[in-house]
């Protein structure tokens, strides 16, 4: 459920909260100890920032962090009313381990991905992975596009963005 070695780095988590303030809501998935949180809180407004983490551990230390974002300690597919009503330029930034989640968690999770893109133009969803491959498969209306390469992190991370058709 984890999919790292090490938390991001600071090269990393600040690459993958660019743009972060220019967006009208960011939700990030997956923030387990909060590097990245801390860059995307330094770049949005509380009350702009939500935060998926299911691990009971990890979300109690994030609510202690961040104290005036919202918190849902629980998977990102189990919280679709999060998702359902976002502005047009929202902001989704993912720490998702996608290749090392179980079947039945990955399936709900992207179909939910692929619906919040495909409703609002300006939408994208960042993810970081360590491999050369996308982090998961879209149908052909959908575009992930390479971003930076972040070397100064265990291991070296790639970032993308997804786009949909919106
Ligand atoms: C790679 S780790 C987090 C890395 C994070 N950027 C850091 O620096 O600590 C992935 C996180 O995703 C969380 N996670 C796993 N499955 C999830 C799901 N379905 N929805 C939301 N978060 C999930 C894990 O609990 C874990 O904290």
């Amino acid at each position: 459920m984890v999919g790292a070695v090490a938390p991001s780095s600071k090269g990393l988590a600040r690459a993958m909260a660019r743009g972060a303030d220019q967006a009208g809501f960011v939700i990030e998935l997956g923030a387990g100890t909060g590097a990245i949180t801390r860059e995307l809180a330094q770049r949005c407004r509380p009350e702009r920032l939500a935060i998926v983490e299911p691990d009971p551990t990890a979300a109690r230390r994030l609510r202690h962090l961040f104290p005036h974002s919202l918190i849902l300690a629980c998977c990102a597919h189990e919280a679709p009313e999060l998702f359902a009503s976002l502005p047009d330029d929202a902001l989704l930034v993912s720490s998702l381990p996608f290749r090392s989640l179980p079947d039945h968690v990955i399936a709900p999770t992207i179909e939910l991905l692929l619906g919040v893109l495909n409703h609002g133009s300006r939408r994208r969803l960042v993810q970081y992975t360590y491999h050369p491959r996308a982090p998961f498969d879209v149908p052909h209306d959908f575009k992930w596009h390479r971003r930076e390469r972040v070397l100064r992190n265990l291991p070296p991370a790639g970032i993308r963005e997804l786009t949909g058709r919106a």
